[in-house]
């Protein structure tokens, strides 16, 4: 996998934030980029960011296998091959656990939790052909508690034992699987909207350099659990 020109990617919740940050650094390595999403108007925009025709954009949405498969199906269709998926959609509701909306549950669960799984399961074949690379963006949320983040803490646990174990399956097969669990970056997340008062967090184009790194990794070499988080706090 060192040499990425040419190779195909597909970002899930590629349209802005961490995916986008991704997706843009991966495309500048001469990759072509399929990111995903559900809102049109935001995936038309990544796609003119990236570029036609390094870029495509695909309206699906990983609560449902479906449209992951049909996602992957397209994918294929037009380039032939997938070499690395990042299973990077996410949503988060913030809430003490006796308030927490069920709704708000079971969207985190379809999204964070089921969502990466759709995204596997739909591209499975197509990583075993490319013995190619699946990575996860879980969180720090996916290894430390905290009041308020019952739901999302549960989904984020559950992504880092998932990805863990899939990679211990898939390992065989000359798949590459790491998770990626970084703390606050600057995005649209939980309808935040980034702005220079974020200097302090993890960009999104840093993600972008952190799985370029993963990627040109020696073949031989698997880093599967990489936290990252700002190196200083928000000193307010
Ligand atoms: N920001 C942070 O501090 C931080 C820290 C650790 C981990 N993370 C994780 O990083 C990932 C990306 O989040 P972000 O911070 O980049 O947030 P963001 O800016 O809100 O971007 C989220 C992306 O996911 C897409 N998405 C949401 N639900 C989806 C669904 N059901 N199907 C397909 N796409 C969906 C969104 O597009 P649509 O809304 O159009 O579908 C958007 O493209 C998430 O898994 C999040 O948990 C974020």
């Amino acid at each position: 996998m060192e040499a990425l020109n040419g190779k195909v990617a597909y970002i899930t919740g590629g349209s802005k934030g961490i995916g986008l940050g991704v997706a843009k650094e991966l495309v500048k390595q001469g990759m072509h980029v399929a990111v995903s999403g559900r809102g049109a108007s935001d995936l038309e925009n990544a796609v003119a960011e990236l570029g036609a025709d390094k870029a495509m954009g695909i309206i699906s949405d990983v609560t449902r296998l479906e449209d992951e498969q049909s996602a992957v199906k397209k994918i294929l269709k037009r380039w032939g091959q997938i070499d690395v998926v990042v299973a990077n959609a996410g949503v988060g509701h913030f809430a003490p656990i006796d308030t927490l909306k069920t709704e708000a549950w079971h969207q985190m669960i379809n999204t964070n939790l089921n969502g990466v799984y759709h995204t596997l399961m739909a591209s499975m074949d197509a990583l075993k052909a490319s013995k190619g690379y699946y990575i996860t963006i879980a969180s720090l949320a996916g290894t430390n508690f905290f009041a308020q983040g019952a739901g999302y803490n549960a989904t984020k646990f559950g992504v880092v034992g998932f990805t863990q174990a899939a990679m211990l399956d898939l390992r065989p097969y000359g798949i590459k699987v790491s998770t990626i669990m970084p703390g606050s970056v600057s995005t649209h997340f939980n309808n935040h909207s980034p702005s220079p008062k974020d200097a302090w967090k993890i960009q999104p184009e840093d993600i972008g350099h952190l799985v370029r790194d993963l990627l040109q990794m020696h073949p031989r070499t698997l880093p599967s659990k990489i936290e990252v988080r700002p190196t200083r706090p928000d000193l307010k």
